[in-house]
């Protein structure tokens, strides 16, 4: 059974697709099994990934037409991480879930199928809080939510708790928010400091990782691959390895994961010549 995790937050901008990409593939790296769920109609997981979305085959027709979101899903190019691509037609959903049955759980009953092979689900939101988001968190098990060190971050926290409150109360009492992930950080600033402090007072359940400033990062979607690929020894690429860590053990805690899995990757990898030899 696999754990379902939205990367939400209404603010665009914020790193939740960086979030998406390089943690997905950091827990791919790990082992683990990985499926993303891009859910944004802007594509940029997609993209970020290097995979080409189909407009007939896709999270659209998952959430409209009922298609089996299984046929949606692609291998992209780093072993043990899967992605559910988009379109720009996905912002059609956005519009054409208002008038049908069960609306905020059409991702949930999509991605019910799928459970059972994966370890890590991601759904990367969409800047807004609309159906898409909705369907997103009514979906997920927990959230992650990617803020940028900066003077309006609290607010839009507190927002956002409120939000991930009422999904609670009406559509998914279970969801958790399992962290908030502090992005583009920058140490030397007083403000980025300041911020820090006033979120891990606020939102204990903050992660101890926080993700630099990294010009690495920025630069790996346009070439179609995740940090893990395209520059592994970055501090970028390294602050994504220790989240993935972290939330492993997160995991872990709560029995969410499996004490094997990372077992698979060694096995995925290990060259031939190893496996013949017993080594
Ligand atoms: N840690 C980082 N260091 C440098 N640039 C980053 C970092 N995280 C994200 N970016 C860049 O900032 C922009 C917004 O990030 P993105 O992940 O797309 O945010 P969102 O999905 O919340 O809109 C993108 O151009 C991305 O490459
Ligand atoms: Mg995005």
């Amino acid at each position: 059974m696999s754990v379902c995790i939205a990367v939400t937050n209404p603010t665009g901008g914020v790193g939740k697709t960086t979030t998406t990409v390089s943690l997905g593939a950091s827990l791919a790296v790990r082992g683990l099994r990985v499926l993303i769920v891009d859910a944004d109609p802007q594509a940029n997981a997609t993209s970020a990934l290097g995979v080409k979305g189909r407009d007939e085959a896709g999270l659209y027709a998952a959430l409209i037409e009922e298609e089996p979101l299984e046929r949606s899903v692609e291998l992209t190019a780093t072993a043990n991480l899967w992605i559910v691509p988009t379109t720009p037609a996905l912002a059609g959903a956005e519009v054409e879930l208002v008038t049908v049955m069960a609306r905020e759980f059409r991702m949930k009953r999509a991605i019910e199928t799928l459970r059972t092979q994966y370890d890590v689900i991601l759904m990367d939101c969409p800047p807004s809080l609309g159906l898409l988001t909705v369907n997103a968190l009514a979906a997920a098990d927990e959230v992650i939510i990617p803020v940028q060190a900066e003077y309006f971050a609290i607010e839009g926290l507190g927002h956002l708790s409120k939000t991930v409150e009422m999904i609670r109360r009406n559509l998914n009492p279970q969801l958790a928010i399992r962290g908030v992930l502090l992005t583009m950080y920058d140490s030397r600033t007083n403000l980025a400091r300041e911020v820090e402090q006033e979120v891990r007072t606020h939102f204990p359940a903050t992660f101890r990782t926080v993700i630099p400033r990294s010009v690495r990062l920025a630069e790996a979607p346009s070439h179609g691959e995740p940090i893990t690929a395209y520059d592994s020894s970055s501090t970028g690429a390294k602050a994504y390895e220790e989240l993935a860590n972290e939330l492993i053990e997160r995991l872990r805690e709560r029995e969410l994961l499996p004490a094997v899995a990372p077992m698979r990757a060694r096995a995925a990898v290990a060259p031939a010549s190893e496996v013949a030899h017993g080594a």
